[in-house]
């Protein structure tokens, strides 16, 4: 076991020591929010989507799960919270928006609950873990869903991680005989009733995943309640067919476990580990986001985001990596390496691997701790950079890019100001992506039906000014539209 490797404490919360965060944020008039400002870079041909983020760390607004187009057009925030895996997913085959929000531990895990929105942002489900789970601050909760996963599964239940304190006789790996450590454990939970239907504990699975064989040394102050010895970090699960991929960080592996509970096989980062010959190219260390693809009883495709690096060492570039699992002939083969040479990044903790399309192959990869996201195109060429805070300071623990139509259940925001006879209006609607225009009618009183049409202004992102002149009533009605179509109205006083 690698001793004196301390990186609990910050691989997942980064450490606070940047502590200047110069990132300019946006302001609006008509919504009192302040997300950090997107930069994007395009070098390429994109394809369409949104970008889904869930800041968090060493700034003052924008803690909250945000949604920008691909031009850094704010579309979307959420109620200020920490939140993780902001997405969009399949339930019941509609899209919907999924995010963990919660606490986070300093050691880098959470305890949380995760929220299912329709297309409108209503909350549909709300998914949580009760149970007699030991955190290091003793506090009890109603739900402990780890941050580190909600996946949405085709039988429409969930898949989340949890960490349990465990009090475990660690002297064979040189520790006390009353230390405490972090269980590894994960959950497949009905969505629609929140019943659990799948649990497993990699403690109760020690033989085929011997604590000796944890990268992560067990350091000095750990082995207490409040720092108990984190040997697994699992951040990941996924369905297989007959059972669950999990990725364990500390283990630089992908572990199959049989839904009967058995560890069939371990797909090590490291040469000579685990059960296959992997090649040069796949060499892969702290990882996270294994995903499955195009699985056979010969093989699969593996997806995941090797970090390649910890907050106390920096090693290789962080990149994306597409390996073909050969079962047969136990061989892992590189398909594809995502990296970009103009901008190479070393993310200490964090970050996601998201294959966009099977049709396009582009790839988006969000780089954790590194406040940056890629896309990288079918060549693997970064087609589109973009960042959305100072680098080690914010975090958002994964990031995507998704299509999304959704027109919220609240209505738009407008603020009017008059001078003499006439009027500069501002508007937004926080969270909608299909209206295109905002047309703007005359209104004697709040509920007055009678309105008289006087002009329409062409939506320019999040927020759209427009003026009006010859102004003769007190009120105003503003209506968001797509086309001639409307989708959402205020009305707004101007007197
Ligand atoms: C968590 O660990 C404690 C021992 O520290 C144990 O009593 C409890 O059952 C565990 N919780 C779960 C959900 O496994
Ligand atoms: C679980 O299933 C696998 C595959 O059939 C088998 O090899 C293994 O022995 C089973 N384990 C248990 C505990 O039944
Ligand atoms: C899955 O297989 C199909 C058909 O061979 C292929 O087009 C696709 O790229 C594969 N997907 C992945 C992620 O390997």
């Amino acid at each position: 076991m690698a001793r004196g490797l301390l990186t609990t404490a910050s691989t997942l919360l980064l450490s606070m020591r940047a502590l200047a965060d110069d990132w300019p944020f946006m302001t609006f008039q008509s919504a009192q929010i302040n997300p950090p400002k997107m930069e994007v870079k395009k070098t390429g041909t994109t394809d369409p989507g949104y970008i889904f983020v869930g800041p968090r760390g060493n700034q003052p607004e924008g803690i909250a799960a945000l949604i920008y187009d691909d031009d850094g057009n704010l579309v979307y925030q959420g109620p200020t919270e920490v939140t993780a895996n902001f997405k969009v997913q399949k339930y019941a085959n509609e899209d919907v928006i999924t995010f963990w929000a919660g606490n986070m531990m300093d050691l880098g895990f959470g305890y949380g609950t995760v929220h299912i929105l329709d297309n409108t942002y209503r909350e549909i489900y709300t998914v949580t873990l009760p149970g007699d789970f030991v955190s290091p601050d003793g506090v009890a909760r109603d739900s402990y869903i780890d941050l580190h996963e909600s996946h949405v599964t085709t039988r429409n239940t969930l898949l989340v991680t949890a960490y349990n304190v465990t009090q475990f006789d660690l002297t064979a790996i040189g520790g006390k005989v009353d230390d405490y450590m972090l269980d590894a454990m994960f959950y497949e939970i009905d969505i629609a009733t929140n019943e659990i239907v799948y649990s497993w504990s990699a403690l109760e699975h020690i033989q085929a995943i011997p604590l000796e064989q944890s990268k992560q040394g067990l350091g000095e102050d750990y082995g207490t309640v409040e720092k108990p010895w984190d040997a697994y970090h699992i951040n990941s699960v996924e369905l297989m067919d007959e059972g669950y991929i999990i990725s364990l960080r500390h283990y630089w592996s992908g572990y199959y476990v049989h839904r009967n509970g058995t560890v069939m096989w371990r797909l090590s980062g490291e040469r000579d580990v685990g059960d296959f010959q992997i090649d040069d190219a796949g060499i892969f260390s702290w990882q996270h986001d294994i995903r499955v693809y195009n699985q056979t009883s010969e093989g699969m495709t593996i997806d995941l985001f090797n970090n390649a690096n910890t907050p106390t060492e920096t090693v290789a570039p962080t990149t994306g990596l597409s390996l073909a699992v050969d079962l047969v002939n136990r061989k892992v083969t590189t398909l594809r390496t995502m990296n970009d040479g103009e901008d190479v990044i070393h993310s200490v903790s964090q970050g996601s691997y998201q294959l966009m399309s099977e049709q396009t192959n582009h790839v988006f990869l969000g780089y954790g701790s590194i406040t940056k996201v890629k896309e990288f195109d079918a060549n693997n060429n970064a087609v589109l950079t973009a960042q959305f805070g100072e680098e080690n300071a914010v975090a958002s623990y994964r990031a995507y890019k998704f299509q999304w139509r959704a027109t919220p259940f609240w209505p738009p925001t407008v603020v009017a100001k008059r001078s003499s006879n006439s009027a500069t209006l501002h508007m937004s609607w926080n969270g909608a992506t299909e209206y295109d225009n905002w047309a703007i009618y005359t209104a004697s009183s709040p509920d007055s039906m009678e309105h008289t049409f006087i002009t329409s202004v062409k939506r320019t992102g999040f927020e759209t000014a427009g003026d009006v002149r010859n102004l003769r009533t007190p009120y105003l009605q503003v209506v968001a539209r797509k086309g001639n179509v409307p989708l959402g109205s205020t009305v707004v006083p101007v007197a």
